[in-house]
């Protein structure tokens, strides 16, 4: 119906006869003259209708209203002196209007199309509205450049593109399942799939060597800013590799999909180990735009006269003392805020958080009494600290530290706005501990299909040939080297506590493809929600997905989850125990 997308259009085109469609933006009406801004999902531009050129047209134009569907048609001019609106792309040019046509009508919109001031329950209510938007259609723009970059890369690397099932059984990937009754075996349940996992692995099974899917996860966990309960993955597997392939073609991809961005990239990405990680920066997934590293006291806290730094410094396998200096901190935060910063640590478990501030005659604080001179001369060498500069330090079990002073390093840095904003700082996280620890609880660190180092180091200490790509403290993606062989698959699932019975039952499949000539093998898988949340500068992951859930894992859009009629539960064999609407 058109001949030109509206900005399209330029002053080249003046004199030119056009025709347009779209959505009426908004319409003024100046002595008579109407003037339409009409926008479709390049942006706007503005139509003239006067009724010395058309009294049809302008007759029409009276009752457009906003989000009226048009079509005009009209020659291009430019617009006179004065009239030039800057801020827009066809700012310069007009469309005097001869024939319009009033595509469709509409109501009055529960709000203006890109105002940022409307709640987002209303605007996911109407989410097809608030995607009309411009700044959406960009980000969907971006989405879909670099998943098609995504999917040449790969293309061109030999891996091939497989589906596998969404009716599946459940795999486990540390989240509760969505759970499908089946009507045909009643009381028997289909999981959707946390990710292709074992699927992937089986193809591998296959001989198929290189695989990949832009595929669909489902995961029923708390939702935070970065998750939802549906997400995609870019998912590959490779077969006969080692872990740095796939951290190169992860390199080349990544590199690939910013390039169909206009983002330049330098590989390869830094590497830093897991325990690196945690001790250093108090995550897994360090923000490297920035630097203030967490630095450790131990040594010289153990010598403090204090009996509570003193021993908790004793047992190094289970604590840990942690500084974290701020340069210039005492000129930054007023003593109100010090205080704060200790309540906000306390959220997290912190007995309390002390501090040194570096003044010209020492170091001072309410603490500097349980320490030695020479002691404080240690802490000052430790921290390389300077007049002006604050240590905050942090005592107590080593989990509850590093987890505590990790998010206190952030907080800081959010505080003191030290972050650069358009700075994309990968980092490949390596050699994950095998196994998260927890008294007599044990669980996989990533899943329990991950290769260990060496299955025969204590269980605490084993580390797996697992690794997480992390951009700007969000983790990006994650993967790992395989099992291959049945038996050190069940002796895993042995330390995990998983019987023989219970793994049978669940696993079976893969054991016995274990035991056909499975190759050595392994793979990662991308989340693209978040790399796209990351790449658009997002500050949700909700604005990069079409139709997103809830915080509370609802669709607002169409209601779902809801309530069913009697009878599809009957068919599937399902009682509720309460119900709660009734259709
Ligand atoms: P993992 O569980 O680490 O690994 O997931 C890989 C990536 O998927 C993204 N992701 C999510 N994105 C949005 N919402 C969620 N709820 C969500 N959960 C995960 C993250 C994460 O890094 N099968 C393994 C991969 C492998 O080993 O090959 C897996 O799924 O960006």
């Amino acid at each position: 119906m058109r001949s030109n997308y509206c900005t399209d259009i330029s002053e080249k085109n003046i004199g030119d006869t056009v025709e347009v469609c779209g959505w009426c933006n908004n319409s003024r009406d100046h002595g008579g003259v109407i003037f339409i801004d009409l926008r479709d999902k390049s942006g706007l531009i503005q139509l003239v209708c006067d009724p010395f050129d058309s009294e049809e047209a302008h007759n029409i134009a009276n009752k457009v209203r906003d989000e009226f569907v048009l079509r005009a048609k009209g020659k291009v001019r430019a617009r006179g002196e004065g009239l030039e609106n800057p801020n827009l792309k066809t700012g310069k040019i007009e469309i005097i209007v001869d024939e319009l046509v009033v595509e469709n009508a509409s109501e009055p919109v529960p709000f203006v199309i890109g105002d940022n001031n409307v709640g987002e329950d209303v605007r996911l209510k109407y989410r097809y509205l608030d995607l009309r938007n411009k700044k959406s259609y960009e980000i969907f723009k971006l989405r879909s450049k670099a998943t098609i970059a995504a999917r040449n890369l790969l293309d061109s690397k030999d891996f091939l593109e497989v589906e596998t099932p969404i009716l599946t059984k459940s795999t486990p990937e540390g989240a509760r399942d969505y759970l499908v009754p089946s009507r045909v075996h009643n009381g028997e349940f289909f999981a959707l799939p946390q990710s292709p996992q074992l699927f992937k692995q089986l193809l591998m099974c296959s001989g198929f060597d290189r695989y990949f899917q832009i595929a669909k996860c489902f995961r029923d966990e708390d939702l935070r800013a970065d998750r939802q309960p549906e997400f995609t993955q870019i998912d590959l597997e490779m077969s006969f590799c080692t872990q740095d392939d796939v951290i190169e073609v992860t390199e080349a991809l990544i590199k690939e999909m910013f390039k169909a961005c206009g983002h330049e990239v330098q590989t390869p990405f830094n590497r830093l180990k897991y325990k690196d990680a945690m001790e250093t920066y108090g995550s897994d997934k360090p923000d490297l735009r920035y630097d203030l590293p967490l630095i450790d006291v131990m040594d010289i806290f153990a010598k403090s006269s204090n009996e509570i730094f003193s021993n908790i410094a004793k047992d190094k396998k289970n604590n840990r003392i942690k500084a974290l200096k701020v340069p210039n901190g005492d000129n930054i935060f007023s003593k109100r805020q010090m205080k704060g910063f200790e309540d906000y640590v306390r959220k997290f478990g912190a007995a309390g958080l002390g501090y040194f501030q570096m003044k010209e005659e020492g170091l001072k604080g309410p603490l500097t009494k349980f320490f030695t001179p020479e002691d404080l001369e240690d802490i000052i060498l430790a921290s390389d600290l300077k007049v002006g500069d604050v240590i905050f330090f942090g005592a107590g079990d080593k989990k509850v530290v590093l987890d505590y002073m990790g998010r206190f390093r952030i907080y800081l840095a959010e505080l003191m706005d030290i972050i650069p904003k358009d700075k994309f700082e990968f980092v490949w996280v390596v050699d994950f501990d095998m196994f998260e620890v927890d008294g007599k609880d044990i669980k996989a660190l990533h899943h329990p299909f991950t290769m260990p180092k060496d299955l025969d180091a204590p269980v605490e200490e084993m580390e797996s040939i697992a690794y997480d790509i992390v951009l700007n403290g969000v983790e990006l993606g994650g993967g790992s080297i395989r099992i291959h062989k049945p038996e050190i698959q069940q002796q895993v699932f042995k330390l995990l506590g998983i019987s023989d019975e219970e793994a049978n039952e669940k696993f079976e499949f893969l054991l016995d493809a274990l035991k056909f000539g499975a190759p050595p093998h392994g793979g990662l898988a991308i989340g693209l929600d978040r790399l796209i949340m990351l790449l658009t500068n997002s500050s949700s992951i909700r604005d990069v997905i079409a139709f997103p859930k809830t915080q509370r894992a609802q669709c607002l859009l169409t209601n779902a989850p809801s309530a069913v009629e009697n009878t599809q539960l009957r068919d599937l064999g399902i009682r509720l125990r309460e119900v709660k609407k009734q259709l």
